[in-house]
């Protein structure tokens, strides 16, 4: 796969002309969108990972293989920002759900550890409200003891209402599980 760092946006004027569809990873700050992008596409420091929450501020879009588009974005559901900040993302983000033609289906992350938040179930809600396709990652999959595994993604997939196929766990620390998602991604691009 050859994955390459395209831009860098704050607002519309920012957005790449292109015609390749997108893909957004969406998730709570902190979840590990960043290193989910960088594992998937097998590369060590494409998108900026942080240990410490809202890392991720601008929308940066990748392209894979110039047929399509991964797109990361900052991560909802972080308190200790200023208010001016939220703002300025949550507006951001907003004119690209709504605006983005090319915009065909959503990465969902969630922490594989612990049940969907509230703010979790919003985007999920969100996004099926906008007609995009949902693929949902659980996430540092190798934090969870194996035989707790498949109870925490069946807890996944009933707390959304998402069919358990649909939930695909990764661990981007251990590189494993991105096989699946990159299936998925290419069955859902392939329906458009
Ligand atoms: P924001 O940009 O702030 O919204 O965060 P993000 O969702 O992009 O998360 P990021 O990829 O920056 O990762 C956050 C932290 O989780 C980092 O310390 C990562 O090393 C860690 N992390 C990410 N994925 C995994 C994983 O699969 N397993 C483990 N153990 N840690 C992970
Ligand atoms: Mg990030």
């Amino acid at each position: 796969m050859i994955s390459t760092f395209v831009t860098s946006s704050a607002d519309k004027s920012g957005w790449p002309e292109s015609d390749f569809p997108e893909v957004v990873v969406v998730g709570r700050s902190n979840v590990g969108k960043s290193s989910f992008i960088n594992a998937f596409c097998g590369r060590k420091k494409l998108a900026y990972v942080g240990n410490t929450p809202g890392k991720t501020r601008l929308i940066n879009f990748f392209s894979i293989d110039e047929k399509w588009m991964l797109v990361d974005v900052p991560g909802y559901g972080y308190a200790r920002m200023s208010k001016a900040m939220l703002q300025k993302m949550g507006d951001m983000m907003d004119e690209y759900f709504n605006e983005r033609q090319q915009l065909k289906a959503v990465v969902q992350l969630i922490d594989s550890r612990h049940l969907p938040t509230s703010d979790d179930k919003d985007m999920v809600e969100f996004v099926r409200s906008l007609g995009l396709a949902v693929i949902v990652v659980a996430t540092k999959i190798d934090k969870v003891p194996k035989t707790k595994q498949v109870k925490h993604l069946k807890d996944i997939s009933k707390s959304l209402h998402i069919p358990l196929s649909m939930i695909l766990p990764v661990s981007s620390t251990n590189k494993t599980g991105f096989e699946p998602v990159a299936e998925k991604i290419e069955e859902v691009l392939g329906k458009e």
